[in-house]
């Protein structure tokens, strides 16, 4: 009874043949003596009919069937009266009449309905994870997987990279993120460490000549999950010799553009829109913007000077004060700042509903959301009203005619002495927005390019700078004269990818010269022993004729995520971990024999006990 087709693949035409259909019962209906039975496999659903004039046998044996049995029918395939036809299924057109059914295995009282999407809870869903997997949703999005690796392969040989694996036992490095690491058995005391990437050895894979090298990679950070981080996921890593920022930029956009039209059949523009890190975030909010909707910010500061609103002028004068005390120090710092978000039509948001945006925007650290509505004046002009309107009552007509709104719009405005402050907050309260008012349609895909990061961000608790994205980072060019000097200052050249405000993919033009890569070390207080100590191997690699390079490492899961409309790459990855960094399958983490801790030269010191 080895199965002869799919239950995908029957039609019309196969009318009359005989077949044997292997695969689950997922639901089995009965009617006036008749069985019904929906038979599926990966490749779709068939209907299989017992008929009232099936032998005694027959009917006993479909009598038992429950769902997710496993079974193997064999039968005659019937075309549907064309008044029973299913337009929604594949093989609507027929059905199987069995002749013979065997039971392969029995299923247990299932711990939750399979169905196209599952209702139950995710901890549920990870501990069976294997029947909710036979889903419909997880069956499409597992394929959409492979089918999205198979086209970024497929796009990259066809372009002349090579896939090189690289080792996923490393020498422990300091790269953003906690290590997971390995204990030798060999050498006590010594680990190795999971990659959290294979940034170092793509950059020597440089050095040695194979200047176009990708990798489909899994890469493993010991941080907090939640919905678009694992603490194991996959990198579609890539690294290129002698390229510029532009190079790596357009190669991307022909692979997005590759592996869209291939997997989803959407045509993605040939370019995508380009923002600098500082437009970002004045405008969004955010270094991730979802450009799925405008509802650009605006600088409201101003209005601010002509108004009667004491605390916003005071988080200007405080920024600016702090500005002033950190120039005298030599840090350059940006002031205070007032944004503003006009949002269109919504003049009719209760004060709840505005007090749920403000909690977005506390969460942000803003101290406070202020309010106004555009409303019809006396003289039938628009005016001003209600919440901050009192306090720009002398130039209430320069306020509407700067931000562009119009009666029946809401304004939304933030202030703070730290203008990224204000900028991230209102960011935030325009990503609820977005959210709430039904603008993040998961069909559109809104690709952006964010450049011109900054290469440092000072460490306020250490007094010192670190650098934003790794310590490989090419400066750009014109600020190499003043990198000690004004370190707040130097932009990278750095580039990420976002797509409907996430992150896709982060990448760099990289320091090749052994002499730059030291300034950097010294200005983020790696000193030159620490740093040998560290990346030794690479700065060493740099000594023998490095040429100059750089790349990018789009994440797998979260680009099948937002492909597959969804909000979590648990979605889209077969085995996950949960929120916990636990997998409620296998129960992993779990405790190890005292033998095995023994040959690992390791003893476990538990954390002491909270007292109540
Ligand atoms: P970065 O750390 O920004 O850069 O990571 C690149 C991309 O990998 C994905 N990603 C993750 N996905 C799921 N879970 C996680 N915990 C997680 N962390 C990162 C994101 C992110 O944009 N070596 C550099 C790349 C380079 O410079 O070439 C790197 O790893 O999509």
């Amino acid at each position: 009874m080895k199965r002869t087709v799919t239950c995908g693949a029957l039609t019309k035409s196969d009318a009359g043949k005989t077949v044997t259909l292997n695969g689950w019962v997922n639901r089995k209906r009965d009617h006036g003596g008749i069985s019904f039975v929906n038979l599926r496999d990966r490749y779709g659903t068939t209907q299989v009919v017992v008929d009232a004039d099936a032998p005694d046998s027959l009917k006993a044996i479909a009598n038992e069937l429950k769902s997710e049995f496993c079974v193997a029918i064999e039968g005659t395939v019937r075309a549907r009266p064309d008044s029973m036809v299913n337009p929604d299924m594949a093989t609507g057109q027929i059905e199987v009449v069995a002749s013979n059914i065997a039971v392969l295995t029995k299923c247990e009282v299932l711990p939750f309905q399979i169905d196209e999407e599952s209702d139950a809870k995710e901890e549920l869903r990870l501990k069976y994870r294997y029947l909710d997997l036979r889903s419909g949703g997880m069956q499409k999005r597992i394929k959409l997987r492979n089918d999205v690796a198979f086209a970024v392969r497929e796009h990259m040989i066809g372009q002349g990279f090579y896939e090189i694996e690289t080792p996923t036992f490393i020498k422990s490095t300091p790269e953003g993120a906690r290590d997971y690491l390995v204990p030798s058995r060999l050498y006590p005391g010594k680990f190795y460490a999971l990659p959290q990437s294979p940034q170092l050895y793509k950059q020597i894979l440089m050095v040695s000549g194979f200047d176009k090298y990708f990798q489909i990679a899994r890469c493993y950070r010991d941080e907090d999950a939640r919905g678009d981080r694992q603490p194991e996921f996959t990198q579609i890593d890539i690294e290129m010799s002698f390229v510029s920022r532009e190079d790596v930029l357009s190669m991307i956009e022909g692979l997005m553009g590759h592996v869209f039209r291939k997997t989803l059949g959407v045509e993605l523009p040939p370019t995508f829109r380009r923002l600098s890190y500082d437009e970002a975030l004045e405008l969004y909010g955010s270094d991730k913007p979802d450009l799925r909707f405008g509802m650009e910010m605006r600088d409201f500061g101003p209005y601010v000077e002509r108004s009667t609103f004491q605390a916003f002028k005071d988080a200007l004068a405080t920024g600016a004060a702090e500005q002033a005390a950190s120039a005298a120090k030599g840090v350059t710092v940006q002031g205070g700042g007032v944004k503003a978000l006009v949002v269109p039509g919504k003049a009719d948001y209760s004060r709840k509903q505005i007090e749920e945006l403000e909690a977005a925007a506390r969460i942000y650290r803003a101290k406070g959301m202020a309010w106004m509505k555009v409303a019809q004046g006396a003289d039938g002009k628009p005016a001003l009203e209600g919440g901050a309107s009192k306090f720009f009552a002398d130039n209430a007509a320069e306020v509407i005619s700067g931000l562009g709104a119009k009666v029946g719009d809401l304004i939304l405005l933030v202030a703070d002495a730290k203008r990224r402050t204000a900028n991230i907050a209102l960011g935030a309260v325009r990503s609820k927005l977005g959210r709430d008012l039904g603008f993040c349609d998961p069909k559109r895909f809104e690709f952006a390019w964010i450049i011109d990061f900054p290469m440092f961000e000072y460490n306020e608790d250490e007094a010192k700078w670190d650098t934003a994205h790794h310590m490989f980072t090419w400066p750009q060019e014109q600020y190499h004269a003043t990198l000690e000097s004004d370190p707040g200052s130097v932009k990278g050249d750095l580039y990420d990818l976002v797509l409907n405000g996430f992150e896709l993919a982060s990448g760099s033009i990289r320091i090749h010269d052994p002499a730059l890569q030291k300034r950097i070390f010294k200005i983020v207080g790696f000193d030159e022993a620490e740093g040998e100590k560290k990346f030794g191997f690479l700065t060493e690699a740099f000594k023998y004729g490095a040429p100059p390079h750089g790349g990018i490492a789009p994440g797998l899961d979260r680009l099948v995520m937002l492909m597959a409309g969804e909000t979590s790459i648990k979605e889209v990855i077969a085995f996950p971990k949960n929120s916990f960094a636990v997998s409620p399958m296998d129960d992993c983490p779990n405790e190890v024999d005292q033998k095995q801790l023994d040959e690992l030269h390791l003893s476990i010191r538990y954390p002491e006990k909270k007292q109540d």
